[in-house]
């Protein structure tokens, strides 16, 4: 079914998604405090994403009876120099998963595991789209720069 080692991946994989929706939710708080209320929002949603990210491995694992051996994740970062650190650190973020996801679809593949591989492709799909993301609000938010207006229009774009 899976090797002990892709089992031990998979555990901690649940984990690093619980992690994100940690950080991703520090981030929220941090805008919050900082009056930008789109783009708290925006973190709160990505944080949400996240922690159904782990819970469909969760339920993949039951799929396959293999038992869940849940760990904590480590305490998020909660100070931020600005909002274009977060950006920053967000899509670096994104960038260390989609690591750890085909990781996980290597070892799949490596062992025939195909059940895994089949269920990982959903998550491969979803880090292209997840990077997209997180680099274009990069981009935008370099291009705001010091400019109030444009990012009071920035943050309202990401509250839609
Ligand atoms: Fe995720
Ligand atoms: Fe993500």
């Amino acid at each position: 079914m899976a090797s002990k080692a892709l089992h031990q991946k998979l555990n901690e994989q649940i984990t690093h998604e619980l992690g994100a929706e940690m950080q991703y939710l520090a981030m929220s708080f941090w805008f919050e405090r900082e009056n930008m209320p789109g783009m708290s929002n925006w973190f709160r949603k990505q944080a949400a994403e996240e922690h159904e990210h782990a819970m469909k491995i969760v339920g993949f694992l039951n799929e396959w009876d293999l038992p869940i051996l849940l760990k904590s994740p480590p305490n998020p970062t909660t100070e931020f120099e600005n909002a274009e650190s977060i950006f920053a650190a967000a899509l670096a973020h994104e960038q260390g998963v989609t690591k750890q996801i085909t990781e996980i679809f290597s070892m799949a593949r490596e062992e025939s595991a195909w059940h895994v591989e089949v269920a990982f492709q959903w998550f491969i799909t979803e880090q292209v789209e997840e990077e997209v993301n997180a680099r274009d609000n990069l981009a935008r938010i370099r291009m705001v720069g010091n400019n109030p207006a444009a990012l009071l229009e920035f943050d309202r774009h990401l509250s839609a």
